[in-house]
């Protein structure tokens, strides 16, 4: 077999992970979610949710890829050889391949928008602007060549490989990222009237949380930290032994977390001070952003430096998942990488083009009410993520022995940590993260 490829640097592995954490979930999905959800009541729950819950699942990937230093179906496959644990493996390959395939027609619209900015199209009010949001969406043509741009470039990343690629390039797009938010955080917030987005987002209303938020918040936990799809287990599997996986999953957590509540600082004054509805969903970051840029000097500006921190931050996540196809086909099936990110390219542009035309009148795939991208949206991160999860965390605290994870989290020794500690984690792993997981998406369905 080829030799396998390996992150260079901790800083590079941690700066990858994070680039992969941090993505449209953070600056699209999670400002709609706590518009919709009451704010700071959201934002509580969906905090324990990360530490509590989904951190020990993070732990278990990372210990599943990095022991068995393959791709997140060979990985279940060597740890429990002659099990029916391949099936799992088959759904960390498969959900990510879903994902990515609605990510990537988002990802073309963040290319979309910037381009718009440039040219200056957002000053048509703020019901013109969601008119423009919704026909650029749901045209048959430039959405799919917007997608197809975002999903070559994030190919041509992954086909450099892990160090000369996704290492290489994520070391320098995220703290371009970081430097971005806060400047527009900044802005944000020093204009008139935004004290009441503030208090929105610190200001606990806990009579807009019901079940569905619970499941939303948990949803949003696992997509935000890159759970449930196979991509901690494919980069942990590149990750040396050395490494300390408690230190790389916390600084993770803490980055993508840190990251979405400056999305939330970016974003909700400016929606408050311009009285916009915070509870639009989807559409919030597009129409409402665009209106606010074109209402505040040097708009154009700040909406092109929007629009690529969100392009940024989609391309960073969008390579973690494709490296999880390409992996499994380099490794399940003796592609080269090239073959495999070539494969992985056209597969999952065709089930994006398919997402892409769902949003017009071209491809009218419904179920449940919702159209072919809201189903593959919502069903990934509310069930096939966490199921994913789920298993990973089981398969980790029942199928491993304790000292084998006991190993992985200590780095053979290396890394000191105190025997509480590791009981700690060894309790969470085993009960608190997978009874928790089943009650909430129990609680949601029924
Ligand atoms: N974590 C990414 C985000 O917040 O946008 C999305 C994502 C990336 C989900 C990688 C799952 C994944 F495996």
């Amino acid at each position: 077999m080829e030799n396998r490829d390996n992150f260079r640097s901790r800083i590079g592995v941690l700066l990858a992970l994070a680039g992969s954490a941090i993505g449209l979930g953070n600056l699209w999905r999670f400002p709609y979610l706590l518009g919709t959800n009451g704010g700071a009541a959201f934002i509580i729950i969906y905090l324990f949710f990360v530490f509590i819950i989904c951190l020990p699942i993070m732990f278990s990937e990372f210990t599943i890829g990095r022991r068995s230093g393959a791709n997140a179906f060979g990985a279940y496959k060597i740890l429990a050889p002659k099990s029916k644990w391949g099936i799992v493996g088959i759904l960390a390959v498969l959900t990510p391949t879903l994902v990515v395939s609605f990510y990537s027609v988002v990802g073309g619209w963040t290319i979309d928008y910037m381009v718009k900015a440039a040219m200056s199209r957002f000053s048509m009010g703020s019901e013109g602007l969601g008119t423009l949001f919704s026909d650029t969406i749901s045209s048959p043509v430039e959405p799919i060549i917007y997608m197809l741009v975002f999903l070559a470039l994030s190919c041509l990343v992954v086909a450099a490989g892990v160090e000369k690629g996704i290492e290489k390039y994520t070391k320098i797009m995220m703290p371009a990222l970081f430097i971005m938010i806060i400047v527009i955080a900044v802005r944000s917030v020093t204009l008139k009237g935004a004290g009441a987005g503030l208090s929105f987002l610190f200001n606990p209303d806990f009579s807009k949380v019901t079940g569905q938020t619970f499941l939303d918040a948990l949803g949003q936990a696992f997509f935000s930290l890159s759970l449930g799809c196979g991509t901690i287990i494919t980069y942990a599997s590149y990750v040396a032994k050395k490494e300390s996986i408690v230190g790389l999953s916390s600084q993770t957590a803490i980055a993508d977390t840190t990251f979405a509540l400056l999305a939330g600082v970016a974003i909700m004054p400016a929606v408050f001070a311009f009285g916009i509805s915070p509870s639009q969903g989807p559409g919030l970051v597009f129409v409402t952003l665009p209106y606010i840029f074109s209402q505040i000097p040097f708009g154009n500006v700040l909406g092109v430096i929007f629009f690529f921190v969100l392009f940024i931050a989609a391309i960073t996540s969008a390579i973690s998942l494709i490296e999880v196809l390409v992996a499994y086909l380099k490794e399940e099936f003796g592609f080269s990488r090239l073959a495999a990110v070539a494969v992985s390219f056209f597969g999952v542009g065709t089930v994006a083009v398919l997402c892409s035309l769902s949003q017009g009148d071209m491809v009218r795939i419904e179920l449940f009410g919702k159209n072919l991208f809201d189903l593959l949206d919502y069903t990934s991160s509310n069930i096939l993520m966490p199921v994913g999860g789920l298993c990973a965390v089981i398969f980790a605290g029942w199928v491993l022995k304790k000292p084998e994870i006991s190993d992985e989290l200590t780095s053979g020794g290396t890394v000191k940590l105190k025997k509480t500690a590791i009981e700690v984690i060894f309790f969470l792993i085993r009960y608190v993260s997978p009874i928790a997981v089943i009650a909430i998406m129990l609680g949601a369905w029924l």
